[in-house]
């Protein structure tokens, strides 16, 4: 049995299969909803990559398995989006979609009310432009 006390965001989500499907869901939005035409023509053809990245880092950031952070050492997910030509409204774009995609991965809505505001800070502080 798992002490309450020694549970991790990662197990208080329910673990692997939520996190794909959240991701899952905001890149489906991604890709199908015109609101986002802006973000998605920002990203790669092919979300493939980015789905089993955005999953692996969201894993190891919510104290879940290590693997994503282990495979890229000293990776900053900062320094990573400076190049990146991200203003506010993108930056809007991209927390809109996650909260959406957390609505409909049905994550308990404190958790997603909890993330959506980290989302928007991260976000906030990605803005380079
Ligand atoms: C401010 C809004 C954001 C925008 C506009 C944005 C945009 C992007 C773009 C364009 C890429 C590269 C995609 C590609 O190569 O096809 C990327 C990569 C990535 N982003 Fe964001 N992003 C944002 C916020 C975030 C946040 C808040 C997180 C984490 C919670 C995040 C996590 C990632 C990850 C994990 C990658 C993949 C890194 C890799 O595997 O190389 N992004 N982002």
């Amino acid at each position: 049995m798992t002490d309450a006390a020694q549970q991790t965001a990662f197990d208080q989500i329910g673990g692997a299969a939520p996190v794909a499907a959240m991701v899952n869901a905001f890149y489906d939005l991604m890709e199908t909803d015109p609101a986002y035409a802006r973000l998605r023509a920002i990203h790669g053809p092919d979300l493939t990559p980015m789905r089993a990245s955005l999953a692996g880092f969201i894993t190891g950031w919510l104290g879940g398995p290590r693997d994503w952070f282990v495979q890229r050492p000293g990776v900053c997910m900062m320094s990573l989006h400076r190049a990146m030509p991200i203003d506010a409204e993108l930056g809007r774009q991209w927390v809109e979609a996650m909260a959406r995609a957390m609505g409909q991965a049905k994550i308990e809505p404190e958790m997603a009310k909890a993330l959506s505001e980290v989302f928007g800070r991260m976000s906030a502080n990605m803005t380079t432009r």
